[in-house]
């Protein structure tokens, strides 16, 4: 039988309190730019409205350690939001307290709240006990529809849940789980991961996890110098986790075991420095990067050889991009992976936050079948971890 989550539930009248990810990139002037993560939690929001629920929103946004800080403030959220529902979002820049009770408790059905950026307790974090108690004061309906922060043990995430009559998922942490739950569950034979970015350490856990169901693993960014290096191939300058260099024999044990393959860059774009204008070197197959230079993208004809991969595949996982992207002369690797992805007849998952934006920078977000809002968070389940805000939940998986 389907667990309960938010369609299960009567809304109406009850005052519902949503934990949300807002935390969106703000430039100096304290403008939203980039609103993906709203956009993705307006299904719920708007179900919410429209299903007569008193709505107290709630999210984090950085990190401000237990402090008030003005510049992290989720007032320009509260506008933005007011724009996108067609209905005003009220904000009056607290969290708890006599006055934020008394607007909980007027809210009519359909009104919205948004609570002050709940990281300005140290109770948030600490997973205090009276902050949690706090914020679920007059709260009927408890609803987690913040995949991305649900890795963490904070109060508004999982302590809260135990003050409340009911907790359950909305619709964007539905659709992360079902998704996500597609590469641990039962995946189909031709699964490919694709895994780039800075560190082999972040990606170790889900390698080894996933190990018994994959059957290829494309390996590039900065993360792939490591695996050369203990394969005995010199890479120059490259940035290398030495730690890691037998944890990466290891794995390619594994993957003999397990009969699957893994493909590592065979050319590279490499230069002295990491700069926009800097003179580039094509490190064409069967050459070494020079000792003074760093790898920073993967060739063509490694792009090449991973595209025929991706083109087989049935289910795709993407985390990490292929090199520095954000520097066009670097960039070139990553976007042809992301078109590959695109174009292929596969189930797509993207994940982690460069290689969502590497995907919109290619212009082929529309194309991935399931973008995930969750970096760390999207990791650890991909990892088999037990997320705490999912566990927390009365009504789980
Ligand atoms: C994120 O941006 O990944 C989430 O909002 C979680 O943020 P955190 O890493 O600061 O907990």
């Amino acid at each position: 039988m389907e667990k309960k989550y938010l369609k299960h539930i009567e809304l109406k009248g009850k005052v519902v309190f949503c934990r949300n990810d807002f935390n969106v990139p703000l430039n100096e002037n304290g403008e939203i730019v980039d609103d993906t993560r709203l956009e993705a939690s307006l299904p719920t929001l708007k179900y919410l409205i429209d299903n007569g629920a008193r709505i107290v929103c709630a999210s984090h946004m950085g990190r401000p350690e237990g402090e008030k800080k003005p510049e992290l403030s989720l007032k320009p959220v509260a506008d933005k939001l007011s724009g996108m529902l067609n209905t005003k979002v009220m904000f009056n820049g607290k969290i708890t307290g006599k006055e934020i009770g008394k607007i909980k408790s007027g809210l009519k059905e359909g009104e919205i709240l948004l609570l002050e950026n709940l990281r300005f307790d140290p109770g948030e974090t600490k997973n205090g006990r009276k902050f949690a108690k706090e914020l679920a004061k007059g709260i009927d309906v408890y609803v987690n529809n913040a995949f991305a922060v649900s890795h963490r043990k904070h109060a508004s995430v999982v302590r809260i849940t135990g003050f409340v009559p009911i907790s359950v998922k909305g619709f964007l942490l539905k659709r992360e789980i079902d998704y996500l739950s597609l590469a641990i569950e039962k995946p189909p034979e031709n699964f490919c991961i694709i895994l780039g970015g800075a560190k082999v350490s972040d990606k170790i856990p889900l390698i080894l996890n996933l190990m018994d169901k994959v059957k290829t693993i494309l390996i590039g960014g900065a993360m792939s110098y490591t695996f050369l290096k203990a394969k005995g191939i010199n890479v120059g300058n490259s940035k290398v986790e030495d730690d890691f260099i037998e944890m990466c024999s290891d794995i390619f044990k594994k993957a003999e075991e397990n009969n699957v393959k893994i493909l590592l860059p065979v050319d590279h774009i490499a230069s002295v420095t990491i700069e926009p204008n800097v003179t580039i070197k094509m490190v064409k197959i069967g050459e070494e990067i020079p000792e003074n230079m760093t790898g920073l993208d993967i060739g063509m004809d490694t792009a090449q050889l991973y595209t025929e991969e991706i083109k087989r595949a049935e289910l795709i996982v993407w985390n990490g991009p292929m090199g520095v992207f954000e520097i066009d002369l670097f960039s070139g690797g990553t976007t042809e992976i992301a078109k590959a992805v695109a174009e292929s007849t596969a189930l797509s998952i993207v994940g982690g936050g460069d290689t969502v934006l590497a995907v919109h920078k290619a212009g082929v977000g529309g194309a991935i079948s399931h973008i995930s809002t969750g970096g760390g968070a999207s990791l650890a389940f991909l990892s088999g971890k037990k997320l705490p805000g999912i566990e927390a939940l009365s009504e789980v998986l």
